[in-house]
This record gives structure tokens, C-alpha cells and sequence, in this order.
């Protein structure tokens, strides 16, 4: 949650900003200083580029992390792993560097196609040939990928 308080600080940073900008920008305005008005707008477009994007990365994340409650926490509560005798192939960092999950891509492959007693989420075809239908999409396999990497980056604190 530590990082959870420093986003919302930084938005909040990101506001005051704003705020401040624009009203030093209509200050400038007012007093015709208008070297300094473009200078001062041009700082206040990119403050706003910066929120934008630091909001766009929080709801991408936010996303990633309502998928996996739906999809996989009942077996990875907390980065964990329930299934008897696999409590070793949980989510924590160390367990995936060891397993070879080093990046979204090997993530998501096993996504798509389970492992053990693990289900897939993509498209299967069984060895009779009965399809059965994706539970994921690619894209949302690759938002919960994004977020366990994340998560195990801060320990699934
Ligand atoms: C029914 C229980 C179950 C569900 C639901 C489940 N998993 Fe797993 N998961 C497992 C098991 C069992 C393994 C160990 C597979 C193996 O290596 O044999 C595993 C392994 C993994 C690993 C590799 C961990 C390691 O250290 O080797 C990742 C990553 C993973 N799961 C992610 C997910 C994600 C993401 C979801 C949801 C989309 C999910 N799992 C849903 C049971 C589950």
C-alpha cells in the first residue's frame, strides 16, 4: 500500500502544479509579461501531460489488479500459491526468477496455456479436439502480468 500513498501524493503534487501555473500564467497575463506567459504555458502543458499520464498508469494498474481478484486469487491470495505440494511455484519474485518467469511475455504464455494443475486462459483444445473458449484476452493476460511483476517487485505488500 506504501506505493498505493505515494501515487495519490503524486497526483496531488501533479494538481498543485497545475494549479499554480495556471495561476502564475494568468498573473503573467494580466501584467502583459508575454515572454514570460509562454514560458509559463509551456510549463503548464506538460504538467498536465504529466498528470494524464501518471492517472493513465494508476487505472492500468488498478485494472490488472481487479483481473487477478477475479481470475487468480483464489489460488494466489497475496502472491502465494494454495495447492498443496506448489507452494513453492507462488508469485513472489524470488519463485518466478527461479521458475523462469522473468517478463510479461513467459507470463503470459503460461496464461494461455495452464500448467499442471494450473487452468489455461486461452483458447484449448483438448487432446479429443473440443475447444474450449478463451477466459482472458491477450490484453487482460498482459495487464495481470504487468501487475504481478509489479507486486512482486514490492514484496505483494
Ligand atoms: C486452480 C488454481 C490456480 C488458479 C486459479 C491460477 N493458478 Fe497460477 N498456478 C497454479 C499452480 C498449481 C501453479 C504451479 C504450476 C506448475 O508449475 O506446475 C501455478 C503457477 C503460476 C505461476 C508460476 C509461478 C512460479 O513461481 O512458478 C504464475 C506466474 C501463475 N500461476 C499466475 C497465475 C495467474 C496470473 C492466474 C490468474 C489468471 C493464475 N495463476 C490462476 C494454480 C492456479
Amino acid at each position: 500500500m506504501g506505493s498505493y500513498i505515494y501515487r495519490v501524493n503524486l497526483k496531488f503534487m501533479c494538481r498543485l502544479i497545475c494549479f499554480l501555473v495556471t495561476l502564475a500564467a494568468v498573473a503573467a497575463n494580466m501584467a502583459k509579461i508575454s515572454c514570460i506567459r509562454n514560458q509559463i504555458l509551456r510549463m503548464a502543458t506538460y504538467s498536465v501531460a504529466m498528470l494524464c499520464f501518471e492517472r493513465n498508469s494508476f487505472a492500468t494498474e488498478m485494472l490488472g489488479q481487479k483481473l487477478f481478484e477475479n481470475s487468480c486469487s483464489s489460488c494466489h491470495e497475496n502472491g502465494g500459491n494454495i495447492i498443496p505440494f506448489y507452494g513453492d511455484k507462488n508469485l513472489q519474485k524470488s519463485a518466478l526468477l527461479r521458475n523462469g518467469y522473468v517478463n510479461a511475455d513467459r507470463i503470459v504464455d503460461l496464461l494461455q496455456s495452464g500448467k499442471g494443475a494450473m487452468p489455461a486462459f486461452g483458447e484449448f483444445v483438448s487432446p479429443k479436439g473440443k475447444i474450449y473458449e478463451a477466459k482472458l484476452s491477450n490484453e487482460d493476460m498482459k495487464l495481470i502480468a504487468d501487475y504481478i511483476l509489479t507486486q512482486s517487485e514490492n514484496g505483494w505488500k
